[in-house]
């Protein structure tokens, strides 16, 4: 399998406030602290595989405006492929109004703008690059319809794919999730797509299960601070706890743990050592403000890991 690791998928610039509580409607409150920060869940888990040495190609769509240039700098930084993040004119690069609480929760407003123009054609532009690659990760930050080609396209070059349904879309068509290797939902999203309650362990599985009867291959349920638990659809189970840690803001934990898991599976073709590592790597980045600036470097991983 090619090290190399495509991520289909949304450029988003996040505004994010910090408040001790959330306003009411009509109400007008002070946050304590603001920035913005690069983010959007294809370009998190992106960043997130590339602060690890992950070799990473990025297809995706921005605005011709200040966010879109300040993007791509940030891609640049970090070594990622930028030859296929198509500049869209008159579209704004997508924008989230962010507000985090103190006890670190998050409520997250999306504006896709450029997202919302990636089509089935860019997926063909970028073709000869996406052959070279070993895994193709997706999200549903952009159109259903140019998610359906990714997978077409993965699955008619036997690449090995990636889907994480999020933000939860009830249109999702199951029978395309089913063409994937990896279905990579949290337990908000698994009890969206299934209508099935997800508040114990117990019926996580049972709505996880659910799936796997319709045919998925692998489901991975990211749990927060339970951990995460992989259930297979040839009867493989396993469930990997996280550590505990001080959340200071849990924005875009569920993207560096599927950051940290294509870059170790890449390598290793280990499911369950894999998801050992990305749990770890998710706790490390929640106690730390932001997404993308939150994630550790490989350096600064292996010696958290190794604690
Ligand atoms: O998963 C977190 C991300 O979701 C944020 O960075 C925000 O951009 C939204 O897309």
């Amino acid at each position: 399998m090619s090290k190399k690791i495509a991520v289909i998928g949304s450029t988003v610039m996040d505004v994010v406030s910090y408040i001790d509580k959330v306003p009411e409607g009509g109400e007008t409150r002070a946050s304590q602290d603001f920035h913005t920060a690069c983010g959007g869940k294809g370009a998190n888990q992106a960043t997130a595989a590339a602060k690890l040495g992950a070799d990473v190609l990025m297809v995706s769509a921005i605005g011709n405006d200040a966010f879109g240039k300040e993007y791509l700098e940030n891609y640049k930084r970090h070594g990622i492929e930028t030859r296929f993040v198509n500049v869209i004119e008159g579209t704004a690069t997508g924008v989230a109004s962010i507000i985090v609480e103190s006890n670190g929760q998050n409520r997250i407003l999306l504006y896709k703008g450029a997202n919302d123009k990636f089509t089935p054609e860019m997926i063909q532009t970028a073709g000869d690059e996406l052959k070279k690659c070993g895994l193709i990760v997706l999200q549903l930050e952009i159109p259903l319809e140019s998610v359906y080609a990714a997978i077409d396209f993965a699955n008619e070059n036997k690449i090995p794919v990636l889907l994480n349904p999020a933000p939860a879309v009830k249109e999702l068509s199951i029978e395309k999730a089913c063409k994937c290797d990896f279905f990579v939902p949290n337990e908000t999203e698994l009890g969206i797509l299934t209508g099935m309650p997800i508040e114990t362990e117990e019926e996580i599985k049972a709505a996880a299960k659910f799936l796997l009867d319709k045919g998925l291959k692998n489901i991975i349920v990211t749990m927060g601070s339970r951990g995460s638990l992989w259930i297979s659809g040839d009867g493989k189970e396993e469930k990997v706890p996280t550590r505990k840690v001080q959340a200071v803001d849990s924005t875009g934990a569920g993207d560096s743990f599927i950051g940290c898991f294509v870059e170790n599976y890449v390598k290793t073709g280990d499911i369950p050592g894999s998801m050992k590592r990305a749990s770890q790597y998710a706790a490390l980045g929640v106690t730390k403000k932001g997404t993308q600036d939150s994630y550790a470097t490989k350096e600064e991983f292996e010696k958290f890991y190794k604690m």
